[in-house]
């Protein structure tokens, strides 16, 4: 099943760089890049060379190790000045909590450290960090095996911009099942939309299902409506980037369109994702940030002349945020919650608040 040459985020022999798959690059070139300082890191993070919720998270904690090494002076000064490299890293992207989730994990062991010496600090972040992707692997590993309980052979599956092994840091969640299966011998047949602006999908899930030998179509985000009213679908498989505490979903923009569609054919809506995209400091949805990012990515990004038309004006959301009562089940790496997930959320998470 590992089926890309390497983890997208992983550390250098030595542990003093981070090496990453410039995901910019992808489908065209395997490029990779080798990080160490923290402009570099907030650079990858917010131009998406690394990118996908729970991958962002494995990255940061890295991020946060590495950056460790060149810190000094006594405890205080030591933990302000990581404090500070992780509030710039924390502010590259907003919406996935997994990036602030991982910061925090690494913050708050330096918090409570505070009578060791800043060489054992530094050791314990490393060792947090390689704990980290080591975690994510196994969670991954979970949801897949969740979600293929409730797949079929043969099945057409729709989903939405990338939720494979790039978006984690191996297997993925939302393609995880369709690559187990498929390990196991299984047949499906994939919808990737092509998810616009950024093209995640046909650049990056296809790229990734077709290393893998799944049978694949890829369609126009405005093709989804058709291919369901056509039967072609039977479920449709998508990632998170944070869940509130009643369920509603923060996903790639579109993310919401489909499962709207879905409700409306009356096919299952599954979000795959682990428990740290659970964020139970969110109520509900409308407490979710949105990123929005430049216009340049709706107006020439992909094409090779510029479309825009002179003061007109572009509105460029990343997610959308997804009502829980569109939502069948969310695979957890814990299990499969069904409605009333308020309640299921609480269940997994022992009831935090
Ligand atoms: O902007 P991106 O490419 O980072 O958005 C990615 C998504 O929306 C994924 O579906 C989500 O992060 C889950 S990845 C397992």
């Amino acid at each position: 099943m590992q089926y890309l040459e390497s983890d997208p985020v992983r550390l250098d022999e030595d542990r003093e760089n981070i090496i990453v798959i410039d995901q910019r690059a992808l489908p065209e070139k395997l490029v990779f890049l080798k990080l160490n300082k923290a402009e570099e890191m907030y650079d990858a993070i917010k131009t998406l060379a690394v990118r996908g919720a729970p991958c962002i998270g494995v990255f940061a904690g890295y991020c946060i190790a590495i950056l460790a090494k060149s810190v000094s002076g006594s405890f205080n000064e030591f933990r302000n000045k990581m404090a500070e490299y992780a509030g710039y890293l924390e502010s590259a992207r907003p919406t996935a909590v997994n990036l602030s989730w991982a910061l925090n994990r690494q913050m708050k062991l330096i918090a409570s450290m505070e009578k060791d010496k800043t060489d054992s600090i530094r050791e314990a972040l490393m060792e947090e960090a390689v704990r980290i992707h080591e975690e994510d692997i196994g969670l991954c590993l979970s949801i897949s095996e969740y979600g293929l309980s409730l797949l079929h052979d043969g099945d057409g599956i729709l989903t939405h911009c990338n939720a494979g092994a790039l978006a984690t840091t191996r297997y993925g969640t939302g393609l995880g099942p369709i690559l187990l299966g498929t390990k196991r011998g299984m047949r499906f047949h994939v919808y990737s939309d092509e998810t616009r602006p950024l093209l995640q999908g046909i650049r990056l899930s296809s790229y990734e299902l077709a290393m893998a030998g799944v049978d694949e179509t890829v369609i126009c985000d405005n093709m989804a409506g058709l291919v369901m009213k056509q039967g072609r679908i039977d479920a449709v498989l998508v990632g998170c980037d944070r869940i509130a505490a009643n369920g509603d979903v923060a996903n790639k923009i579109g993310t919401c369109t489909v499962a709207i569609l879905a409700k409306y054919y009356g096919i299952p809506f599954y979000v795959l994702g682990p428990y740290s995209t659970i964020d139970t400091d969110c109520a509900s949805g409308d407490d979710i940030k949105i990123e929005e990012r430049g216009s340049e990515e709706i107006s020439s990004l992909w094409y090779e002349r510029d479309f825009s038309v002179k003061g007109v004006k572009y509105y460029n959301p990343a997610f959308d945020v997804t009502d829980h009562s569109l939502i069948t089940a969310i695979i957890t790496d814990k299990g499969i919650l069904r409605p009333p997930f308020e309640k299921a959320i609480k269940e997994i998470r022992g009831a935090k608040k």
